[in-house]
């Protein structure tokens, strides 16, 4: 049996590109594949307590036997979390651009992943697992365009999630998601839909390598 794990950190359900997306590219390998089980986490519906980090965090550095009860609590959230990656043999990570950064959720989760022993700096926990980042953003920022160089959040994600933790990272991202509901991207509208259209037949081709990929290795 394969397995996935899927988080999404869109803060809405209804009409959200990159959950579209990721179900996509999810359904694509579910239905390319016997038997698999996706594990969800959606910290866009239900975010992680933002302290939680900073308690993990000074955990690691306090012996064992000296931690608080909070301290105990918080580094079992970071064990769960980590686990959840560690038991899968795909990661689809859907984040959207937020304020020209990346998701305070999606940050905070990194963080507290980050506090699992398995995740310190240098580990190789993940080297090489294939994994999706599906983002999206409203506006366009590309060459030339106006805001080239204002999307912080797809940089720092591929950062961390290729360089830091060594994933075989794919990266579908879809542009002018606010088109139809900004008058003034009127005249993007169709770009906007050839995008999009784009991004969903990029998830069904990804979706057919790693499957192929995941066949080969069993
Ligand atoms: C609070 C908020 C802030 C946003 N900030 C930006 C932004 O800085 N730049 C941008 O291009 N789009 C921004 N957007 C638009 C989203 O990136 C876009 O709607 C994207 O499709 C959201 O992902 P989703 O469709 O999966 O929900 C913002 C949307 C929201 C709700």
């Amino acid at each position: 049996m394969s397995s996935i794990f899927r988080l999404d950190a869109s803060i809405r359900q209804d009409g959200s590109v990159t959950r579209a997306v990721a179900d996509t590219l999810e359904a694509a390998i579910v239905e390319d594949l016997d038997r698999v089980e996706v594990v969800r986490r959606d910290v866009g519906a239900t975010p992680l307590d933002g302290t939680v980090w900073g308690t993990a965090a000074f955990a690691g550095w306090t012996p064992e036997d000296d931690r608080s009860e909070a301290q105990r609590a918080a580094l079992a959230v970071s064990a769960e979390l980590a686990d959840e990656l560690v038991a899968a043999d795909v990661l689809i990570f859907a984040v959207p651009l937020y304020n020209f950064g990346v998701s305070q959720h999606f940050k905070t989760w990194w963080d507290v992943v980050g506090t699992d022993p398995r995740f310190a700096p240098g580990s190789t926990t993940l080297a090489g697992k294939p994994a999706f980042l599906v983002t999206a953003r409203g506006g366009g920022y590309g060459p030339g365009t106006p805001r080239e160089g204002w999307d912080h959040a797809t940089g720092w994600m591929r950062r961390v999630l290729e360089d830091v933790w060594g994933l075989d990272l794919d990266v579908i991202e879809t542009e002018l998601t606010l088109a139809d509901v900004t008058p003034a991207m009127a005249e993007l509208r169709d770009l906007a839909r050839a995008q999009l259209a784009e991004s969903h037949d990029a998830a069904r081709n990804s979706a057919r390598s790693v499957t192929l990929r995941l066949r080969r290795a069993a």
